[in-house]
């Protein structure tokens, strides 16, 4: 039985939505090279800047996840009303046009449009992807198919870097709009291919389409076995829970604050905000910078250091696809954060002891300053270290687990409402990132490190104090893993289930306390 629950179909379909998360790798990651190249800034300028100011690279960026954030609120009505599955295929079609209005941009005012119909893109499969995951995944592998999407993110990452590298050795328009345009490919793919995806059982049963969800299970878990006992088990769970769930009418965004919910809501948003103060985005976005800060001269050197750091980020998420599981989504996060900590920390603290803070040439007069770690090579290296450690850290923990923790712990009636916020919050917190790190690093330089680092001490301790386990549960049983006390540390471990029958009586009566 175990095995059929783990056939190869379900991996293929997960691994195939996932393609949704290299766009959102891509298009977060390409954008960085562009807004250097010089024919892209000639055309954004009409030949007026040999750079573009802040404000126009602040706009470009932050478009996009304007753009992110309206998208994973849309995508709830979409997941519910059209299903996940052509919520898929809508979200791909999306980033397309975006992806195509900015490959053929004809000036600033275009190139924005497209950042931000991209971005509305790329929101939508964001929160759906891990959604429609989460609902087909059998539930011993569910975090294992769900961090497909983060590695598939952190590979559009890598390779939007190294398209950027070869962009820049063309000397012409093509430099940025072959890099923009390549992304329409796989997007193309995940349209196409997804109209061949089957629905969601959990969307399905919703809608009384009871028959063709029994088939998808059994399609999926057991060669089309449908008196399969594990799938006949987790068909009436379904069938349960939803019937449970409708007989309390649990199906507005007001239901997500009362109290049976409003601790999985607070819990959803706050991983996502969390995931976003681990500061990965202040060594995504600003590498180059960070590694010239930290001693590595010359461009091609931080050039390396940055691609390393890219193949790393992406290579690290596999102990997250083979061991979250097994680990547990506690575990992952609090080891997780401890090891950011203390990288962040070390960091911070050698740049602030070995390093020598000086006024930004690049702006002087204006108190802006840089450290300068060159006197210092062995210290240099040791915050490179710590910056990659760093990175492997969050690869394998908060990467996936942020996406995969919102995504599991919602009852199917307000699944998609729960998790399009929980996203939102995560698109929000990114943006607010993106805009206050920059002046972080030149304000306050090494002290940017010891703040993430902080963060990631107070996260390992809210982990363990209210995150509760949730491996190896059925979404069906996520009422029980989130009723009683909100001290996470006090529960009993997870069973080993094979399932927990629980009826819809035995929910009503052991409702969440808080
Ligand atoms: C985060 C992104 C981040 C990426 C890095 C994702 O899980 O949401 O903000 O840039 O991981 O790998």
């Amino acid at each position: 039985m175990g095995n059929l629950a783990h056939s190869w179909q379900v991996y293929a379909v997960c691994f195939f939505a996932a393609i949704g998360g290299f766009c959102f790798g891509y298009d977060t990651g390409i954008i960085s090279g562009v807004l250097t190249m010089k024919h892209f800034i000639n055309l954004m300028t009409d030949g007026t800047q040999i750079e573009l100011t802040s404000l126009q690279t602040g706009t470009i960026t932050g478009l996009l996840l304007a753009g992110c954030f309206v998208g994973a609120l849309v995508a709830s009505p979409s997941a519910e009303y059209f299903s996940r599955k052509r919520s898929i295929i809508l979200g791909s079609c999306i980033f397309m046009v975006g992806a195509g209005i900015q490959c053929g941009t004809r000036g600033y005012a275009m190139m924005i449009v497209g950042r931000a119909i991209a971005g509305i893109g790329i929101g939508m499969l964001s929160m759906l992807i891990p959604l429609y995951q989460s609902e087909l995944a059998p539930k011993e592998i569910r975090g294992r198919l769900i961090s497909l999407q983060q590695f598939m993110i952190t590979t559009g990452l890598m390779v939007a870097f190294w398209v950027n590298v070869g962009g820049d050795k063309i000397d012409s328009d093509a430099s940025f709009r072959i890099p923009l345009g390549i992304q329409i490919a796989p997007a193309l793919i995940l349209a196409l291919g997804a109209s061949f995806l089957p629905y969601s059982p959990r969307w399905l049963v919703s809608k009384n389409r009871n028959e063709e969800a029994l088939t998808v299970l059994a399609n999926l878990h057991a060669n089309g076995d449908k008196t399969s006992p594990y799938v006949v088990q987790e068909y009436e769970d379904i069938v349960h829970q939803i019937e449970y769930e409708r007989s309390v009418a649990v199906t507005s965004y007001l239901e997500l604050l009362k109290p049976g919910l409003r601790r999985r809501l607070i819990l959803g948003i706050l991983i996502q905000v969390f995931q976003q103060f681990t500061g990965i985005n202040s060594i995504m976005y600003y590498a180059p910078k960070i590694f010239q800060q930290a001693g590595i001269d010359g461009n091609s050197a931080s050039l390396i250091a940055s691609g390393v750091n890219g193949v790393l980020n992406m290579l690290a998420t596999i102990p997250a696809i083979v061991y979250l599981d097994r680990l547990g989504r506690r575990m992952t996060l609090i080891s997780g954060a401890l090891l950011m900590g203390t990288c962040m920390l070390l960091a911070g603290i050698v740049m602030g002891a070995c390093g020598e803070v000086n006024p930004d040439p690049a702006h002087p007069g204006s108190g802006d300053k840089v450290v300068d770690m060159s006197g210092n090579k062995a210290a240099s290296y040791f915050c490179i270290v710590m910056i990659y450690f760093f990175v492997a850290g969050f690869a394998y923990s908060w990467g996936p687990v942020g996406w995969v923790y919102p995504a599991e712990i919602f009852p199917v009636s307000v699944r998609s409402k729960g998790n399009s916020i929980a996203t939102a919050a995560n698109w929000l917190m990114n943006f607010v990132i993106s805009e206050i790190v920059p002046v972080m690093l030149s304000k306050i330089t090494w002290g940017t490190y010891i703040f993430f680092g902080c963060c990631c001490g107070v996260m390992s301790v809210c982990v363990y104090i209210f995150f509760p386990e949730t491996k190896g549960r059925s979404l069906e049983e996520m009422d029980s893993v989130f009723t009683g006390s909100v001290f996470a540390f006090r529960a009993q471990a997870a069973p080993n289930i094979g399932t927990v029958e629980i009826n819809a009586t035995e929910k009503v009566e052991s409702k969440e306390e808080f």
